[in-house]
């Protein structure tokens, strides 16, 4: 479990499933996901699929639960696709529920998934891909410090037509300099 000062992220459970689907099949929420549930059945198979444990299988995707840390509330969820081999990459992924937006829940869930992904150093490099039109995701990556590394041009195939795919990234080794740690980068760089 990771906890924060507001926040726990933990296992999605079966009991999740009515809250999730709630938000993940709101139009807000899906506008610019790649899965959204049509039906409460589909995200119970989705939960029943994850990984229950705390400890990430190489190469799946390991998703957690964002939850108020007093009441134990699900609020949204996040997760990484976790490399074959520790110390590689990530590409990573959040949602919230509307009720929870611009509260700064979702640059708290992420700071502290981070911090856990780069101290157990099961990853050097954490990217995410998103949609340009998502302004709302592309403030909290330039938020959390991410460095906007690419735009690909009508790159993705979305919806009948194209979306242009912004790739941001974060290495182990500004993550510490933005926390103003120490330490050697994998690659070579010392900071
Ligand atoms: C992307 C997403 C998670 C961002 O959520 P968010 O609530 O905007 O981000 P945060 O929780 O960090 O909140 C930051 C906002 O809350 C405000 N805020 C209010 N109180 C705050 C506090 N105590 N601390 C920090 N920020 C606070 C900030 O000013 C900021 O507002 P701004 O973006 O208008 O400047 C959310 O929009 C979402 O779930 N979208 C749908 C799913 C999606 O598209 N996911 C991304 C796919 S790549």
């Amino acid at each position: 479990m990771i906890v924060t000062s507001r926040l726990r992220l933990d296992a999605l459970r079966d009991d999740d499933a009515p809250a999730l689907f709630m938000y993940r099949s709101h139009p807000d929420v899906a506008r610019y996901q790649g899965w959204q549930p049509t039906q409460l059945d589909e995200a119970r198979r989705w939960i029943a699929g994850q990984n229950p444990t705390d400890t990430p299988a190489p190469g799946q995707w390991f998703q957690r639960a964002i939850r108020r840390l007093e009441s134990g509330a699900l609020i949204g969820d996040l997760g990484a696709c976790m490399p074959a081999e520790p110390g590689m990459w990530v590409d990573i992924g959040i949602t919230l529920a509307p009720s929870a937006q611009g509260r700064g829940f979702a640059s708290e869930a992420l700071a502290g998934f981070l911090a856990w992904l780069f101290a157990g150093q099961l990853v050097r490099r954490v990217t995410a891909s998103v949609d340009p039109r998502n302004q709302a995701c592309m403030r909290l990556m330039g938020r959390l410090g991410f460095r906007q590394e690419a735009h690909f041009v009508q790159s993705i195939p979305w919806q009948g037509g194209w979306a242009d795919d912004v790739v941001w990234a974060m290495l182990a080794h500004e993550w510490a300099a933005l926390r103003g740690d120490t330490v050697e980068d994998r690659g070579g760089t010392t900071r």
